[in-house]
This record gives structure tokens, C-alpha cells and sequence, in this order.
């Protein structure tokens, strides 16, 4: 009992840090390919207006975006919508003061960390429900065909 809850963990953790993984390189990928347009630029604003954060670690994470070079950071980075214009955001010093100081990754991260049994329960209970299920229609099956006969 105690070394299935030792593997559950070790599962939990091994998604989680799958799950860590994978959303610091999309996420990474995503800043470095935004375009404002796209469906994954706009999962990036969504992120960054509905967690009031900002890049990866920092705002600075834009700095290397194409996007920045044309347009600055974009407007979901605002502390303020109504107090943040383009020409604010262009400008690596005077954006500093208008955009949201918080990364997104942390958050995102701890956000998952601090549900991660929920997670990894779900996880495992789809896994778990989905094995019962494939038992029952093999037991089930053979049940019937072997009742078959005794039924004619
Ligand atoms: C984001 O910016 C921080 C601070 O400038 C830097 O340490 C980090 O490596 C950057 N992360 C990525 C994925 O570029
Ligand atoms: C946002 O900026 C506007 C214009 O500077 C200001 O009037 C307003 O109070 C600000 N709102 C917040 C929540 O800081
Ligand atoms: C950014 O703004 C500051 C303060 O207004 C200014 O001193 C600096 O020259 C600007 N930098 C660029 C690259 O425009």
C-alpha cells in the first residue's frame, strides 16, 4: 500500500514536471512567434490579462521577440489598459513602469503545483475508469458467450 502511494507520487511528479516542461517551451516559443493574430497569440493574451503577468520569467523575456522590434510589448502585458499606449511599450525603460512585473511561468507553475494532487488524481482516475471499462466489456463478453449455451 504505502509503495503504490510512493509510485502515485512519483507519477504526479513526473507529470508535473512534464507538464512544467512543455508549457515553458511553448510558452517560450509562443512569445517568440507572436503575432497578435494567431490562436496561440491569443492564448498568450488571455494567460498574461487573466493572471496580470508578463513573459516567461519577466516582461525582459519580450525583449527578444520579433514582435517587439515592430510593435513593443504587447498591450495584454498592462497593468493599466487605459494608462499604457504603443509608444510606451516600445520603449524597454518606460514600459518597465506599465506592464505587469509578475512572469507567467511562476505563476502558471504554482498554480499547477499547488494542484497538482487534483491533477495527477484525475489523471490517474481517467486511466483507472478507462481499465475497469476495458475489463467489464472483455468480462462481460465472455460471460455471455460462455452462458450461451446453457441458455439454448
Ligand atoms: C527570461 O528573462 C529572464 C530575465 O531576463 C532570464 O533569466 C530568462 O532566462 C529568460 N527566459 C527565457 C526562456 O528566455
Ligand atoms: C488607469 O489610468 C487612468 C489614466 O491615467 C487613471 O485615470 C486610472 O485611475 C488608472 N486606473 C487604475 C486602476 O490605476
Ligand atoms: C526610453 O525612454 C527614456 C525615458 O523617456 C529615454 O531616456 C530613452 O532614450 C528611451 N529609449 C529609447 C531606446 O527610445
Amino acid at each position: 500500500w504505502f509503495s503504490s502511494l510512493l509510485f502515485l507520487h512519483e507519477i504526479s511528479l513526473a507529470i508535473g514536471f512534464s507538464i512544467k516542461d512543455t508549457f515553458l517551451r511553448t510558452y517560450t516559443e509562443a512569445i517568440q512567434n507572436y503575432n497578435k493574430n494567431d490562436e496561440r497569440s491569443h492564448a498568450v493574451d488571455n494567460v498574461q490579462e487573466s493572471l496580470s503577468c508578463c513573459g516567461i520569467q519577466s516582461y525582459t523575456n519580450w525583449s527578444t521577440s520579433p514582435y517587439f522590434f515592430k510593435h513593443g510589448i504587447p498591450t495584454s502585458c498592462c497593468m493599466n489598459s487605459s494608462d499604457c499606449n504603443t509608444q510606451d511599450l516600445r520603449n524597454m525603460t518606460v514600459a518597465a513602469t506599465k506592464v505587469n512585473q509578475k512572469g507567467c511561468y511562476d505563476l502558471v507553475t504554482s498554480f499547477m503545483e499547488t494542484n497538482m494532487g487534483i491533477i495527477a488524481g484525475v489523471a490517474f482516475g481517467i486511466a483507472f475508469s478507462q481499465l475497469i471499462g476495458m475489463l467489464l466489456a472483455c468480462c462481460l463478453s465472455r460471460f455471455i458467450t460462455a452462458n450461451q449455451y446453457e441458455m439454448v
